[in-house]
């Protein structure tokens, strides 16, 4: 750089102060036009003020995009989770960009719900035979359609006008364990236990807070009164929560031999009902994946079709560098002047 500043500055000095007229004379007898020439001597001007480079600004640019943004995003991020309370974490495998469920969790999960919440909290949203389709837990037909049998459906009218009840068929929705809300709020002790459906994405990080909210049950701190049916809770907020601890070690009992301590089974029902809430999850990292392969091969392809269209003009840098050499050896031609001793 020092070297073809040094060379440059010569360069420039040499034509710097010709007339117009020389230089229009110039650029004629050397074959480029006078635009060039002065294009030429700015550029010149330019590289020797700032001692600009070309490709090290590009670097700098491409460096804070890569580097320097996301730390900033991702630093404000955290800033941002570092309010409110502080959840127990768990390493969820759907959690990221490309995350999936765990089957067997998500069916574990399947029957923790259908054991013991379901009693209280409905799910209206999720059918039978979502518990079939691909990304959730991924039961047999036969499975769900066995599953389904188990519950009671009201359906009807029939001919004589009247209401009847039936086994459950792949596309009830779940049944609901109370008629309406209100039925629900007298049996909970004025408390309404809320549906499910959505419940995982409408709390903040929901996965974390379902799952801590179920391992968060305390004796009250000494001084904290409670009134009857009111339970003392870490994790909700304000502490106090209507629902009794619904969990303990062996509140169920798992087919597939895994252990079932507290902690697994609030992880397994977590697992289910952000499923529940989301059972297209898995669909769409798959999409997002493919999206992303596919820009990437995209991109691939832009840049080298680029490289090659631009080939023929050779880069920047090695062009202007050309042209100031073919100045150069114009200038001191015209001179009378041995380009050799130029130095
Ligand atoms: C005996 C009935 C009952 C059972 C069984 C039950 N819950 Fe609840 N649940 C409630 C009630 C009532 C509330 C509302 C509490 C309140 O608002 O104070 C509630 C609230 C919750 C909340 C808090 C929702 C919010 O508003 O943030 C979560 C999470 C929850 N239940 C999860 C579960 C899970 C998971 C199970 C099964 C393992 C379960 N519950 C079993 C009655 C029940």
């Amino acid at each position: 750089m020092k070297n073809n500043n040094s060379k440059h500055f010569h360069l420039l000095r040499k034509i710097f102060n010709k007339s117009n007229a020389t230089k229009k004379e110039l650029s004629k007898e050397f074959g480029f036009s006078l635009r060039k020439l002065n294009y030429c001597i700015s550029q010149l001007q330019k590289q020797l003020i700032t001692g600009d480079n070309f490709v090290l600004k590009k670097l700098k640019i491409i460096i804070k995009i890569l580097f320097i943004y996301p730390i900033i995003i991702i630093s404000a991020n955290n800033s941002m989770a570092a309010e409110g309370l502080d959840l127990l974490k768990n390493k969820w495998s759907f959690e990221g960009l490309f995350g999936t469920f765990d089957r067997a969790s998500l069916r574990r999960g399947y029957q923790v719900y259908n054991e013991v919440c379901s009693g209280c909290h409905s799910i209206k949203l999720l059918s039978y035979r979502n518990l079939s389709e691909k990304g959730g837990p991924e039961f047999s037909m036969e499975e769900v359609k066995a599953i389904a049998a188990q519950f009671e459906v009201t359906d009807g009218p029939n001919e004589d006008g009247e209401m009847f009840t039936r086994p459950g068929r792949l596309s009830d929705k779940f049944v609901n364990p109370f008629p309406n809300v209100k039925a629900a709020a007298a049996a909970n002790g004025g408390a309404y236990p809320p549906d499910m459906s959505v419940l995982a994405k409408a709390r903040k990080d929901g996965a974390n807070y379902i799952y801590s909210l179920l391992l968060g049950y305390e004796e009250a701190p000494a001084g904290y009164e409670l009134d009857d049916g009111v339970y003392y809770n870490k994790y909700m907020p304000g502490h106090k929560i209507m629902m009794a601890e619904p969990l303990s070690d062996g509140a169920v009992e798992y087919i597939d031999g895994t252990e079932t301590t507290k902690e697994q089974i609030a992880k397994d029902v977590t697992t289910f009902l952000v499923w529940a809430a989301d059972p297209h999850l898995e669909a769409r990292h798959k999409m997002g994946f493919k999206v992303f392969f596919y820009l990437i091969i995209l991109l691939t392809l832009v840049y080298l079709s680029k490289q090659k269209v631009w080939s023929r003009f050779g880069s920047k840098g090695e062009e202007d560098e050309e042209t100031f050499d073919k100045v150069e050896r114009a200038v001191t031609e015209y001179e009378g002047e041995d380009p050799k001793t130029f130095k």
